[in-house]
């Protein structure tokens, strides 16, 4: 396709420098990652925390495994407390918990063709359960029905693949005998908190470097009842590169929005995690599916504002993944590898605004992703810089364009959709780009009441 319908700089000059420089409209620019908290109680310093975040950052996508006893039930992780079941009850399925032998390879290799470069799994999840070798409780993988540590595995197979390594850990906890009464009486408070202390201890010096420790639910202490500073304070002298999320109830490294795309309000680094259906762990009847294209869109969306995006998997019992994940991570996967530069190390991007494309921005070049493909002509409002050149991401082919003041067009495209789910345009500009709607609204050229 020729890029001989440019528009000469002179004349886009004429049409936008001016009145631009003119308008003066405020215009949010937002620098490459998100800064990082300094008013918190914490025991690193910011420049520390940058350097740790920095391979998580460029990262952008993660896989969570949701993975316990409640996926031999499989009717979601929740199910001990929402069915009522008893503890002595709920038990019984640590016997009947048989893995087929290392899973994790086949979660370690499905994340790597979907472009997730590290993996997050539940060492712990509310009902009690451990993946690993515990001194601290029989209530554990290699103690119970699977015979062998489960959190080795997967710390194995994540390497093997070159995926950094996370674990997450429920601090609330359905089945220790204190997990409850902690709230109320002090020294089952002590033996508890010494219990989940004594764990994270085991999973930070029992398999080399971990990346990220993901806690969760705090419920029923405080961060004072936790002893979180000092917890903390034990993560970073046994791990000194990790990054912990604010989940023991202190800020952490990162916030944890959860089923939601929202970028955090003070500027702090985020990660949103997500369901691929409706259940974190294995629902047998939950086929409430997200479509590959909805994936991409979210990723694509988690990258445009300066998040993570953290996506999970529910194995079932035996460690497969259901048929239906496994579709839709290849059909990702096909997507990420050919535009794995517009997401990966990707800077915050300002310009947002279209019924069909969303965006992403590294330097000044912008790429439009449109999800639905409107024909011939896709158009953009806005545009507060010239484009210099445009071309389809995937196979570099140039694209027509025809830019004025108010929008670019990119012109001859073909009707139907070049890419599936979504295609993506390179639009190279002069300097960063930034979108002003509001200047449409306000300053087109308006005429009488009537039409002429
Ligand atoms: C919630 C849920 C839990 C899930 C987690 C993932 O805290 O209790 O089941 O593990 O979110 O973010």
């Amino acid at each position: 396709m020729s890029i001989g319908s440019r528009i000469p700089r002179r004349e886009w000059l004429l049409a936008t420098g001016a009145s631009l420089a003119a308008a003066a409209l405020p215009i949010v620019t937002f620098g490459t990652s998100p800064k990082p908290p300094s008013d918190n109680n914490d025991t690193t310093s910011d420049a520390d925390r940058v350097r740790r975040m920095q391979w998580w950052h460029e990262a952008k996508f993660g896989m969570f495994i949701h993975w316990g006893l409640y996926s031999v039930v499989g009717r979601h992780e929740w199910v001990m407390e929402n069915e009522g079941i008893p503890v002595a009850e709920y038990e019984q399925l640590a016997k009947k918990f048989k893995p087929n032998p290392f899973p994790a390879r086949e979660w370690a290799k499905l994340a790597k063709s979907a472009g997730q470069k590290y993996m997050v799994m539940t060492t712990k999840h509310h009902e009690g359960f451990c993946h690993f070798a515990t001194k601290h409780t029989n209530y554990c993988s290699p103690q119970q029905g699977p015979g062998r540590d489960l959190v080795r595995e997967f710390v194995d197979a994540a390497r093997a693949e070159g995926l950094r390594v996370g674990f997450y850990h429920s601090l609330m906890d359905w089945h220790h005998p204190d997990g409850a009464r902690c709230a109320t009486d002090e020294a089952a408070r002590k033996r508890f908190v010494e219990y989940i202390h004594g764990q994270i201890r085991e999973l930070l010096t029992q398999y080399g470097k971990i990346d990220v420790l993901w806690y969760d639910v705090a419920w029923p202490l405080t961060a004072e009842g936790w002893e979180s500073e000092r917890m903390n304070k034990m993560v970073f002298e046994l791990q000194p590169d990790i990054i912990v999320n604010n989940r023991n109830l202190l800020p952490g490294d990162f916030s944890t929005p959860e089923q939601e795309i929202v970028k955090d309000p003070h500027g702090r680094a985020w990660e949103s995690c997500m369901t691929l259906n409706d259940s974190w762990g294995f629902h047998r009847a939950d086929d409430s599916w997200k479509s590959s294209k909805q994936v991409i869109r979210n990723l694509i969306e988690c990258a445009s504002q300066g998040g993570n995006y953290l996506l999970n998997i529910g194995p079932h019992a035996d460690g497969s993944i259901p048929d239906e994940c496994v579709r839709i991570f290849h059909e990702v996967g096909q997507w990420t590898q050919r535009n794995a530069d517009t997401i990966y190390a990707s800077d915050v991007c300002q310009v947002s605004r279209s019924n069909y494309a969303s965006f992403t921005r590294k330097n000044s070049t912008l790429f439009m992703h449109v999800y639905f493909w409107p024909g011939e002509t896709v158009t953009l409002a806005g545009l507060q810089t010239k484009v210099k050149s445009a071309r389809f991401h995937a196979t570099g082919e140039d694209i027509a364009f025809i830019q004025d003041r108010f929008r670019v067009r990119f012109t001859n495209l073909p009707a139907d959709a070049p890419d599936t789910p979504v295609t993506t345009l390179a639009i190279e500009c002069e300097t960063e780009p930034t979108q002003d709607t509001l200047m449409v609204r306000k300053e087109r050229p308006r005429r009488g009441v009537s039409i002429g």
